[in-house]
């Protein structure tokens, strides 16, 4: 049904032409390179994904039926666990057009026009099936009704849940939306029925850091024994993986910040990467997730989440 070419479809008749232009621009992600083994650990989120997103995708014919697969994926986790990056990993593996919206620029970029151009979006979405929607920081669009909030974003997200509605509806329909949060509290019982998957994606595990400081290490000199890179990780519980970024950005600088004079240094100047430069890191960097945050995804997870049995 749906065709990449340009000749004028039925269900974009309505649609100005420059707001499809916006959306072709703006909206619709072609490189994008990201493979699995970017993602460090969560291998049952990893799992679960291909499950839900990818294997239907390129394999429709054994995803009929029953078996059909679910129209809305919610990933909800702690900030910088990897969310977003597994959206920017299904954009690039998944083989179907791919749409990646920022809630907030919907409600700020487009004013006045938020309402028209979801409208827009999603017509384009149906027409260049298989399409995969990822709507990243879903939170800022759609939490809880307040009374206090604009009209304008209350129409965009009405005209949100009407579009989400379409996409579950039709059977026929090959759009899969994806969203992502780490807010997920702040979703209201109608946005939550719109995503009938939910998956949590947790702070890394001991492994999982592991990978992501080995991986980040690969293209420095270091001089860390085995034995150091294990403590390292038994340091870095409750650590999330942007955490664990920023500590090996900031032991990485130890070597440089040791030279007496930076500007007549040359490349082989710089010493290696050293457990001393982890230690003063490690004081320097703490980990951004509170418990009580923690609390918060678990208790969500319990309540709302896909069990791992699912996956
Ligand atoms: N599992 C992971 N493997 C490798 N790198 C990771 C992982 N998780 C986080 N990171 C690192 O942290 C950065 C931030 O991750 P990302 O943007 O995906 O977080 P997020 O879950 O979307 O957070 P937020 O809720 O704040 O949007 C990534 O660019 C990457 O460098
Ligand atoms: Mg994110």
């Amino acid at each position: 049904m749906g065709s990449g070419d340009e000749e004028i479809d039925e269900r974009l008749k309505n649609i100005e032409p420059r707001m499809i232009e916006t959306i072709e621009n703006e909206i619709l992600t072609t490189t994008q390179n990201v493979g699995w083994d970017d993602i460090a650990g969560l291998k049952q989120a990893k799992k679960a994904v291909q499950m839900a997103v990818i294997y239907p995708l390129l394999k429709p014919e054994l995803f009929q039926g029953i078996r059909a697969p679910p129209k809305g994926l919610l990933l909800f986790g702690p900030p910088g666990t990897g969310k977003t990056l597994i959206g920017r990993c299904i954009a690039s593996q998944a083989g179907a057009t791919f749409f990646n919206i920022s809630a907030s620029s919907l409600t700020s970029k487009w004013i006045g026009e938020g309402e028209k151009m979801v409208r827009a979006l999603f017509a384009v979405a149906r027409v260049r099936q298989p399409t995969v929607i990822f709507i990243d920081e879903i939170d800022s669009l759609l939490t809880q009704r307040t009374d206090g909030e604009q009209e304008a974003t209350r129409r965009i997200k009405t005209e949100f849940l009407v579009q989400l509605d379409g996409c579950g509806t039709s059977t026929d329909d090959r759009i899969i939306l994806l969203g992502a949060t780490n807010r997920p509290h702040e979703l209201d019982e109608a946005a939550r029925r719109r995503f009938p998957k939910r998956l949590y994606v947790p702070l890394p595990d001991r492994d999982g850091r592991q990978t992501i400081v080995r991986n980040l290490l690969r293209k420095q000199t270091h001089d860390l024994s085995e034995g150091q890179l294990e403590l390292i990780c038994d340091q870095t519980d409750g650590y999330s993986g942007a955490d664990m970024d920023s500590l090996c950005r900031e032991a990485a600088y130890g070597p440089i910040r040791s030279i007496a004079d930076i500007s007549t240094a040359s490349v082989d100047d710089v010493r290696p990467i050293s457990y001393d430069d982890f230690a003063y890191a490690l004081r320097q960097v703490r980990p951004s997730v509170s418990s009580k945050d923690l609390e918060i995804h678990i208790e969500f997870n319990r309540t709302y989440g896909m069990s791992s049995a699912d996956a």
